[in-house]
């Protein structure tokens, strides 16, 4: 089945010209001016718009059991939200439950996806260490294709692991070829600092931002980055939502330390006054962590993406409805801790970013999906307009507009964090794989139509930091004998 997009002006994170695109069994084979369409292929006129890479979103958590409760929206419905919005491939986290091994985790969450209708893959939690840990991590490389590992410096008693474990789990990457992820926050200092608001009788949601200033997030960014750094590492920051965590960043790339920033579109556009809302629910609804934050980070986050010292805007969509917030309804530490943005993150990043002069348009692929495919090394499968790459496409009409609303959204949580916003710039057509599976705002994706994206590993940073410290390393200085 051929389809042809033509009159647009493709839109890559590199160049951007006035081109067609011919797409034939779910591989983009032309790109370039007045392209013939084969017998019997769909034509789509774009009609001006731009085609740009679909969105690829790195961070999610579909169907995620966490903090007593399982996130609202499964791997059907989050990547039904995600193709309405442009975004063609989820990344999400492979989490073992508690003594879970890796393996087993890993067929659970095949199984969870199993109704995907975008394209997916994972990321994989190191929770503790020991020996199956050591020797699993191989096999979720070499066997599952899963070339990232997951690290939570928060959720402490829980998910969180110490200084130790990161330095061995990072060496670990480092041999395997593959890329640490950390959520940075300080997770002891979070659990003191939530007992103290408690004690004063600070029980709703805005005692969950107290307690998470972004000194806890600015300390664990630069101590995962040494650590990193002294185990011959690269490292990912997931969420990197304020001023203080973005300079640790910035600075280990001025050292030459391979790191990468990743901002939410929520921090981006939101911040922490909305916690001080008086209804409790509408509070209770944006509790996530990193919290939003005081304004005048949002502009550090955006220089950031401007200079190129943090490169991908992502979700981390975890949606809990308004009854599952309430499990926290007397203690705030007891909120189910995740927001919604899947089908949003594109229009508003978009809106706020492109529409102001922010981001130009190759601005916008790269951190829509250029970068990060490059990141997780399935690039320019993934990420590009280009001959050979996956049919993954959004014709992106500059000029349609929409008030994000809970009441018209695909994602099955009752409410909306960007609820009122009001977008410039929207998918027309998506196609996922080179099937339509948006059109004229309708879905047309089905479970199942999802695959799984194997990614290798991609040992090249690895290698040659340890061949630089090598020439550097500690030398015994040979003398002429002096006899004493
Ligand atoms: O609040 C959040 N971010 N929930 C999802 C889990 C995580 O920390 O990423
Ligand atoms: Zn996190
Ligand atoms: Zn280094
Ligand atoms: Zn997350």
């Amino acid at each position: 089945m051929a389809i042809l997009i033509r009159g647009g002006t493709v839109v890559n994170h590199d160049w951007s010209r006035r081109a067609d695109v011919l797409v034939e069994d779910g591989v983009i084979v032309a790109v370039g001016p007045d392209l013939e369409a084969p017998a019997g292929a769909e034509v789509i006129e774009a009609g001006g718009a731009y085609v740009l890479p679909g969105g690829i979103d790195p961070h999610t958590h579909l169907d995620f059991m966490f903090m007593g409760t399982v996130s609202a929206d499964d791997f059907e419905w989050g990547t039904k939200a995600a193709l309405s919005g442009g975004t063609t491939m989820v990344v999400d986290f492979c989490i073992p439950g508690p003594g879970q091994s890796m393996l087993s985790a890993y067929q659970d969450y095949r199984r969870k996806a199993e109704r995907a209708t975008s394209d997916y893959g994972f990321h994989m939690g190191v929770t503790g260490w020991d020996r199956d840990t050591f020797n699993d991590m191989e096999t979720v490389v070499k066997t599952y294709g899963i070339n990232t590992f997951k690290h939570f410096l928060a959720y402490k008693g829980a998910l969180m692991v110490n200084d130790d474990e990161l330095y061995h789990s990072f060496s670990r990457c480092a041999s395997l070829g593959a890329l640490p992820l950390v959520h940075a926050e300080n997770g002891d200092v979070v659990f003191r600092l939530q007992e103290r608001y408690l004690r004063e009788g600070i029980t709703g949601p805005e005692g969950h931002a107290y307690s998470r200033p972004p000194e806890v997030e600015g300390e664990a960014t630069n101590r995962a980055i040494m650590i990193a750094d002294m185990a011959g590492s690269p490292l990912y920051v997931v969420h990197t939502s304020c001023r203080q965590s973005h300079e640790a960043i910035a600075r280990a790339r001025a050292a030459g330390k391979r790191v990468w920033g990743e901002p939410l579109i929520q921090h981006l556009v939101l911040d922490d006054g909305e916690y001080q809302n008086r209804d409790w629910d509408y509070a209770a609804r944006r509790v996530m962590s990193p919290p939003f934050r005081p304004k005048e980070h949002q502009a550090s986050l955006w220089a950031g993406l401007q200079s190129g010292s943090l490169h991908v805007v992502a979700t981390d969509h975890c949606a809990f409805t308004t009854e599952q917030k309430r499990l926290g309804a007397a203690d705030f530490t007891r909120i189910p801790n995740g927001t919604g943005g899947l089908e949003d993150r594109m229009a508003v990043l978009w809106t706020a970013g492109v529409g102001t002069g922010r981001l130009t348009r190759e601005e916008f692929v790269a951190v829509t999906s250029a970068n990060i495919a490059r990141i997780l090394n399935i690039y320019p499968r993934k990420g590009a307009v280009a001959v050979g790459s996956d049919a993954d496409l959004v014709v992106w009409d500059p000029a349609a507009t929409r008030t994000i609303s809970a009441a018209s959204q695909i994602s099955r949580i009752d409410y909306n964090v960007f609820e009122g916003y009001e977008v410039t710039g929207l998918p027309a057509v998506v196609l996922s794989r080179g099937k339509v599976a948006w059109i004229d705002r309708e879905l047309r994706a089905e479970a199942g139509d999802g695959q799984y994206v194997p990614r290798p590993a991609f040992p090249a940073v690895a290698v040659a930091d340890a061949q630089w410290r090598e020439l550097n390393a500690p030398k015994r200085v040979e003398r002429i004998d002096v006899t004493p």
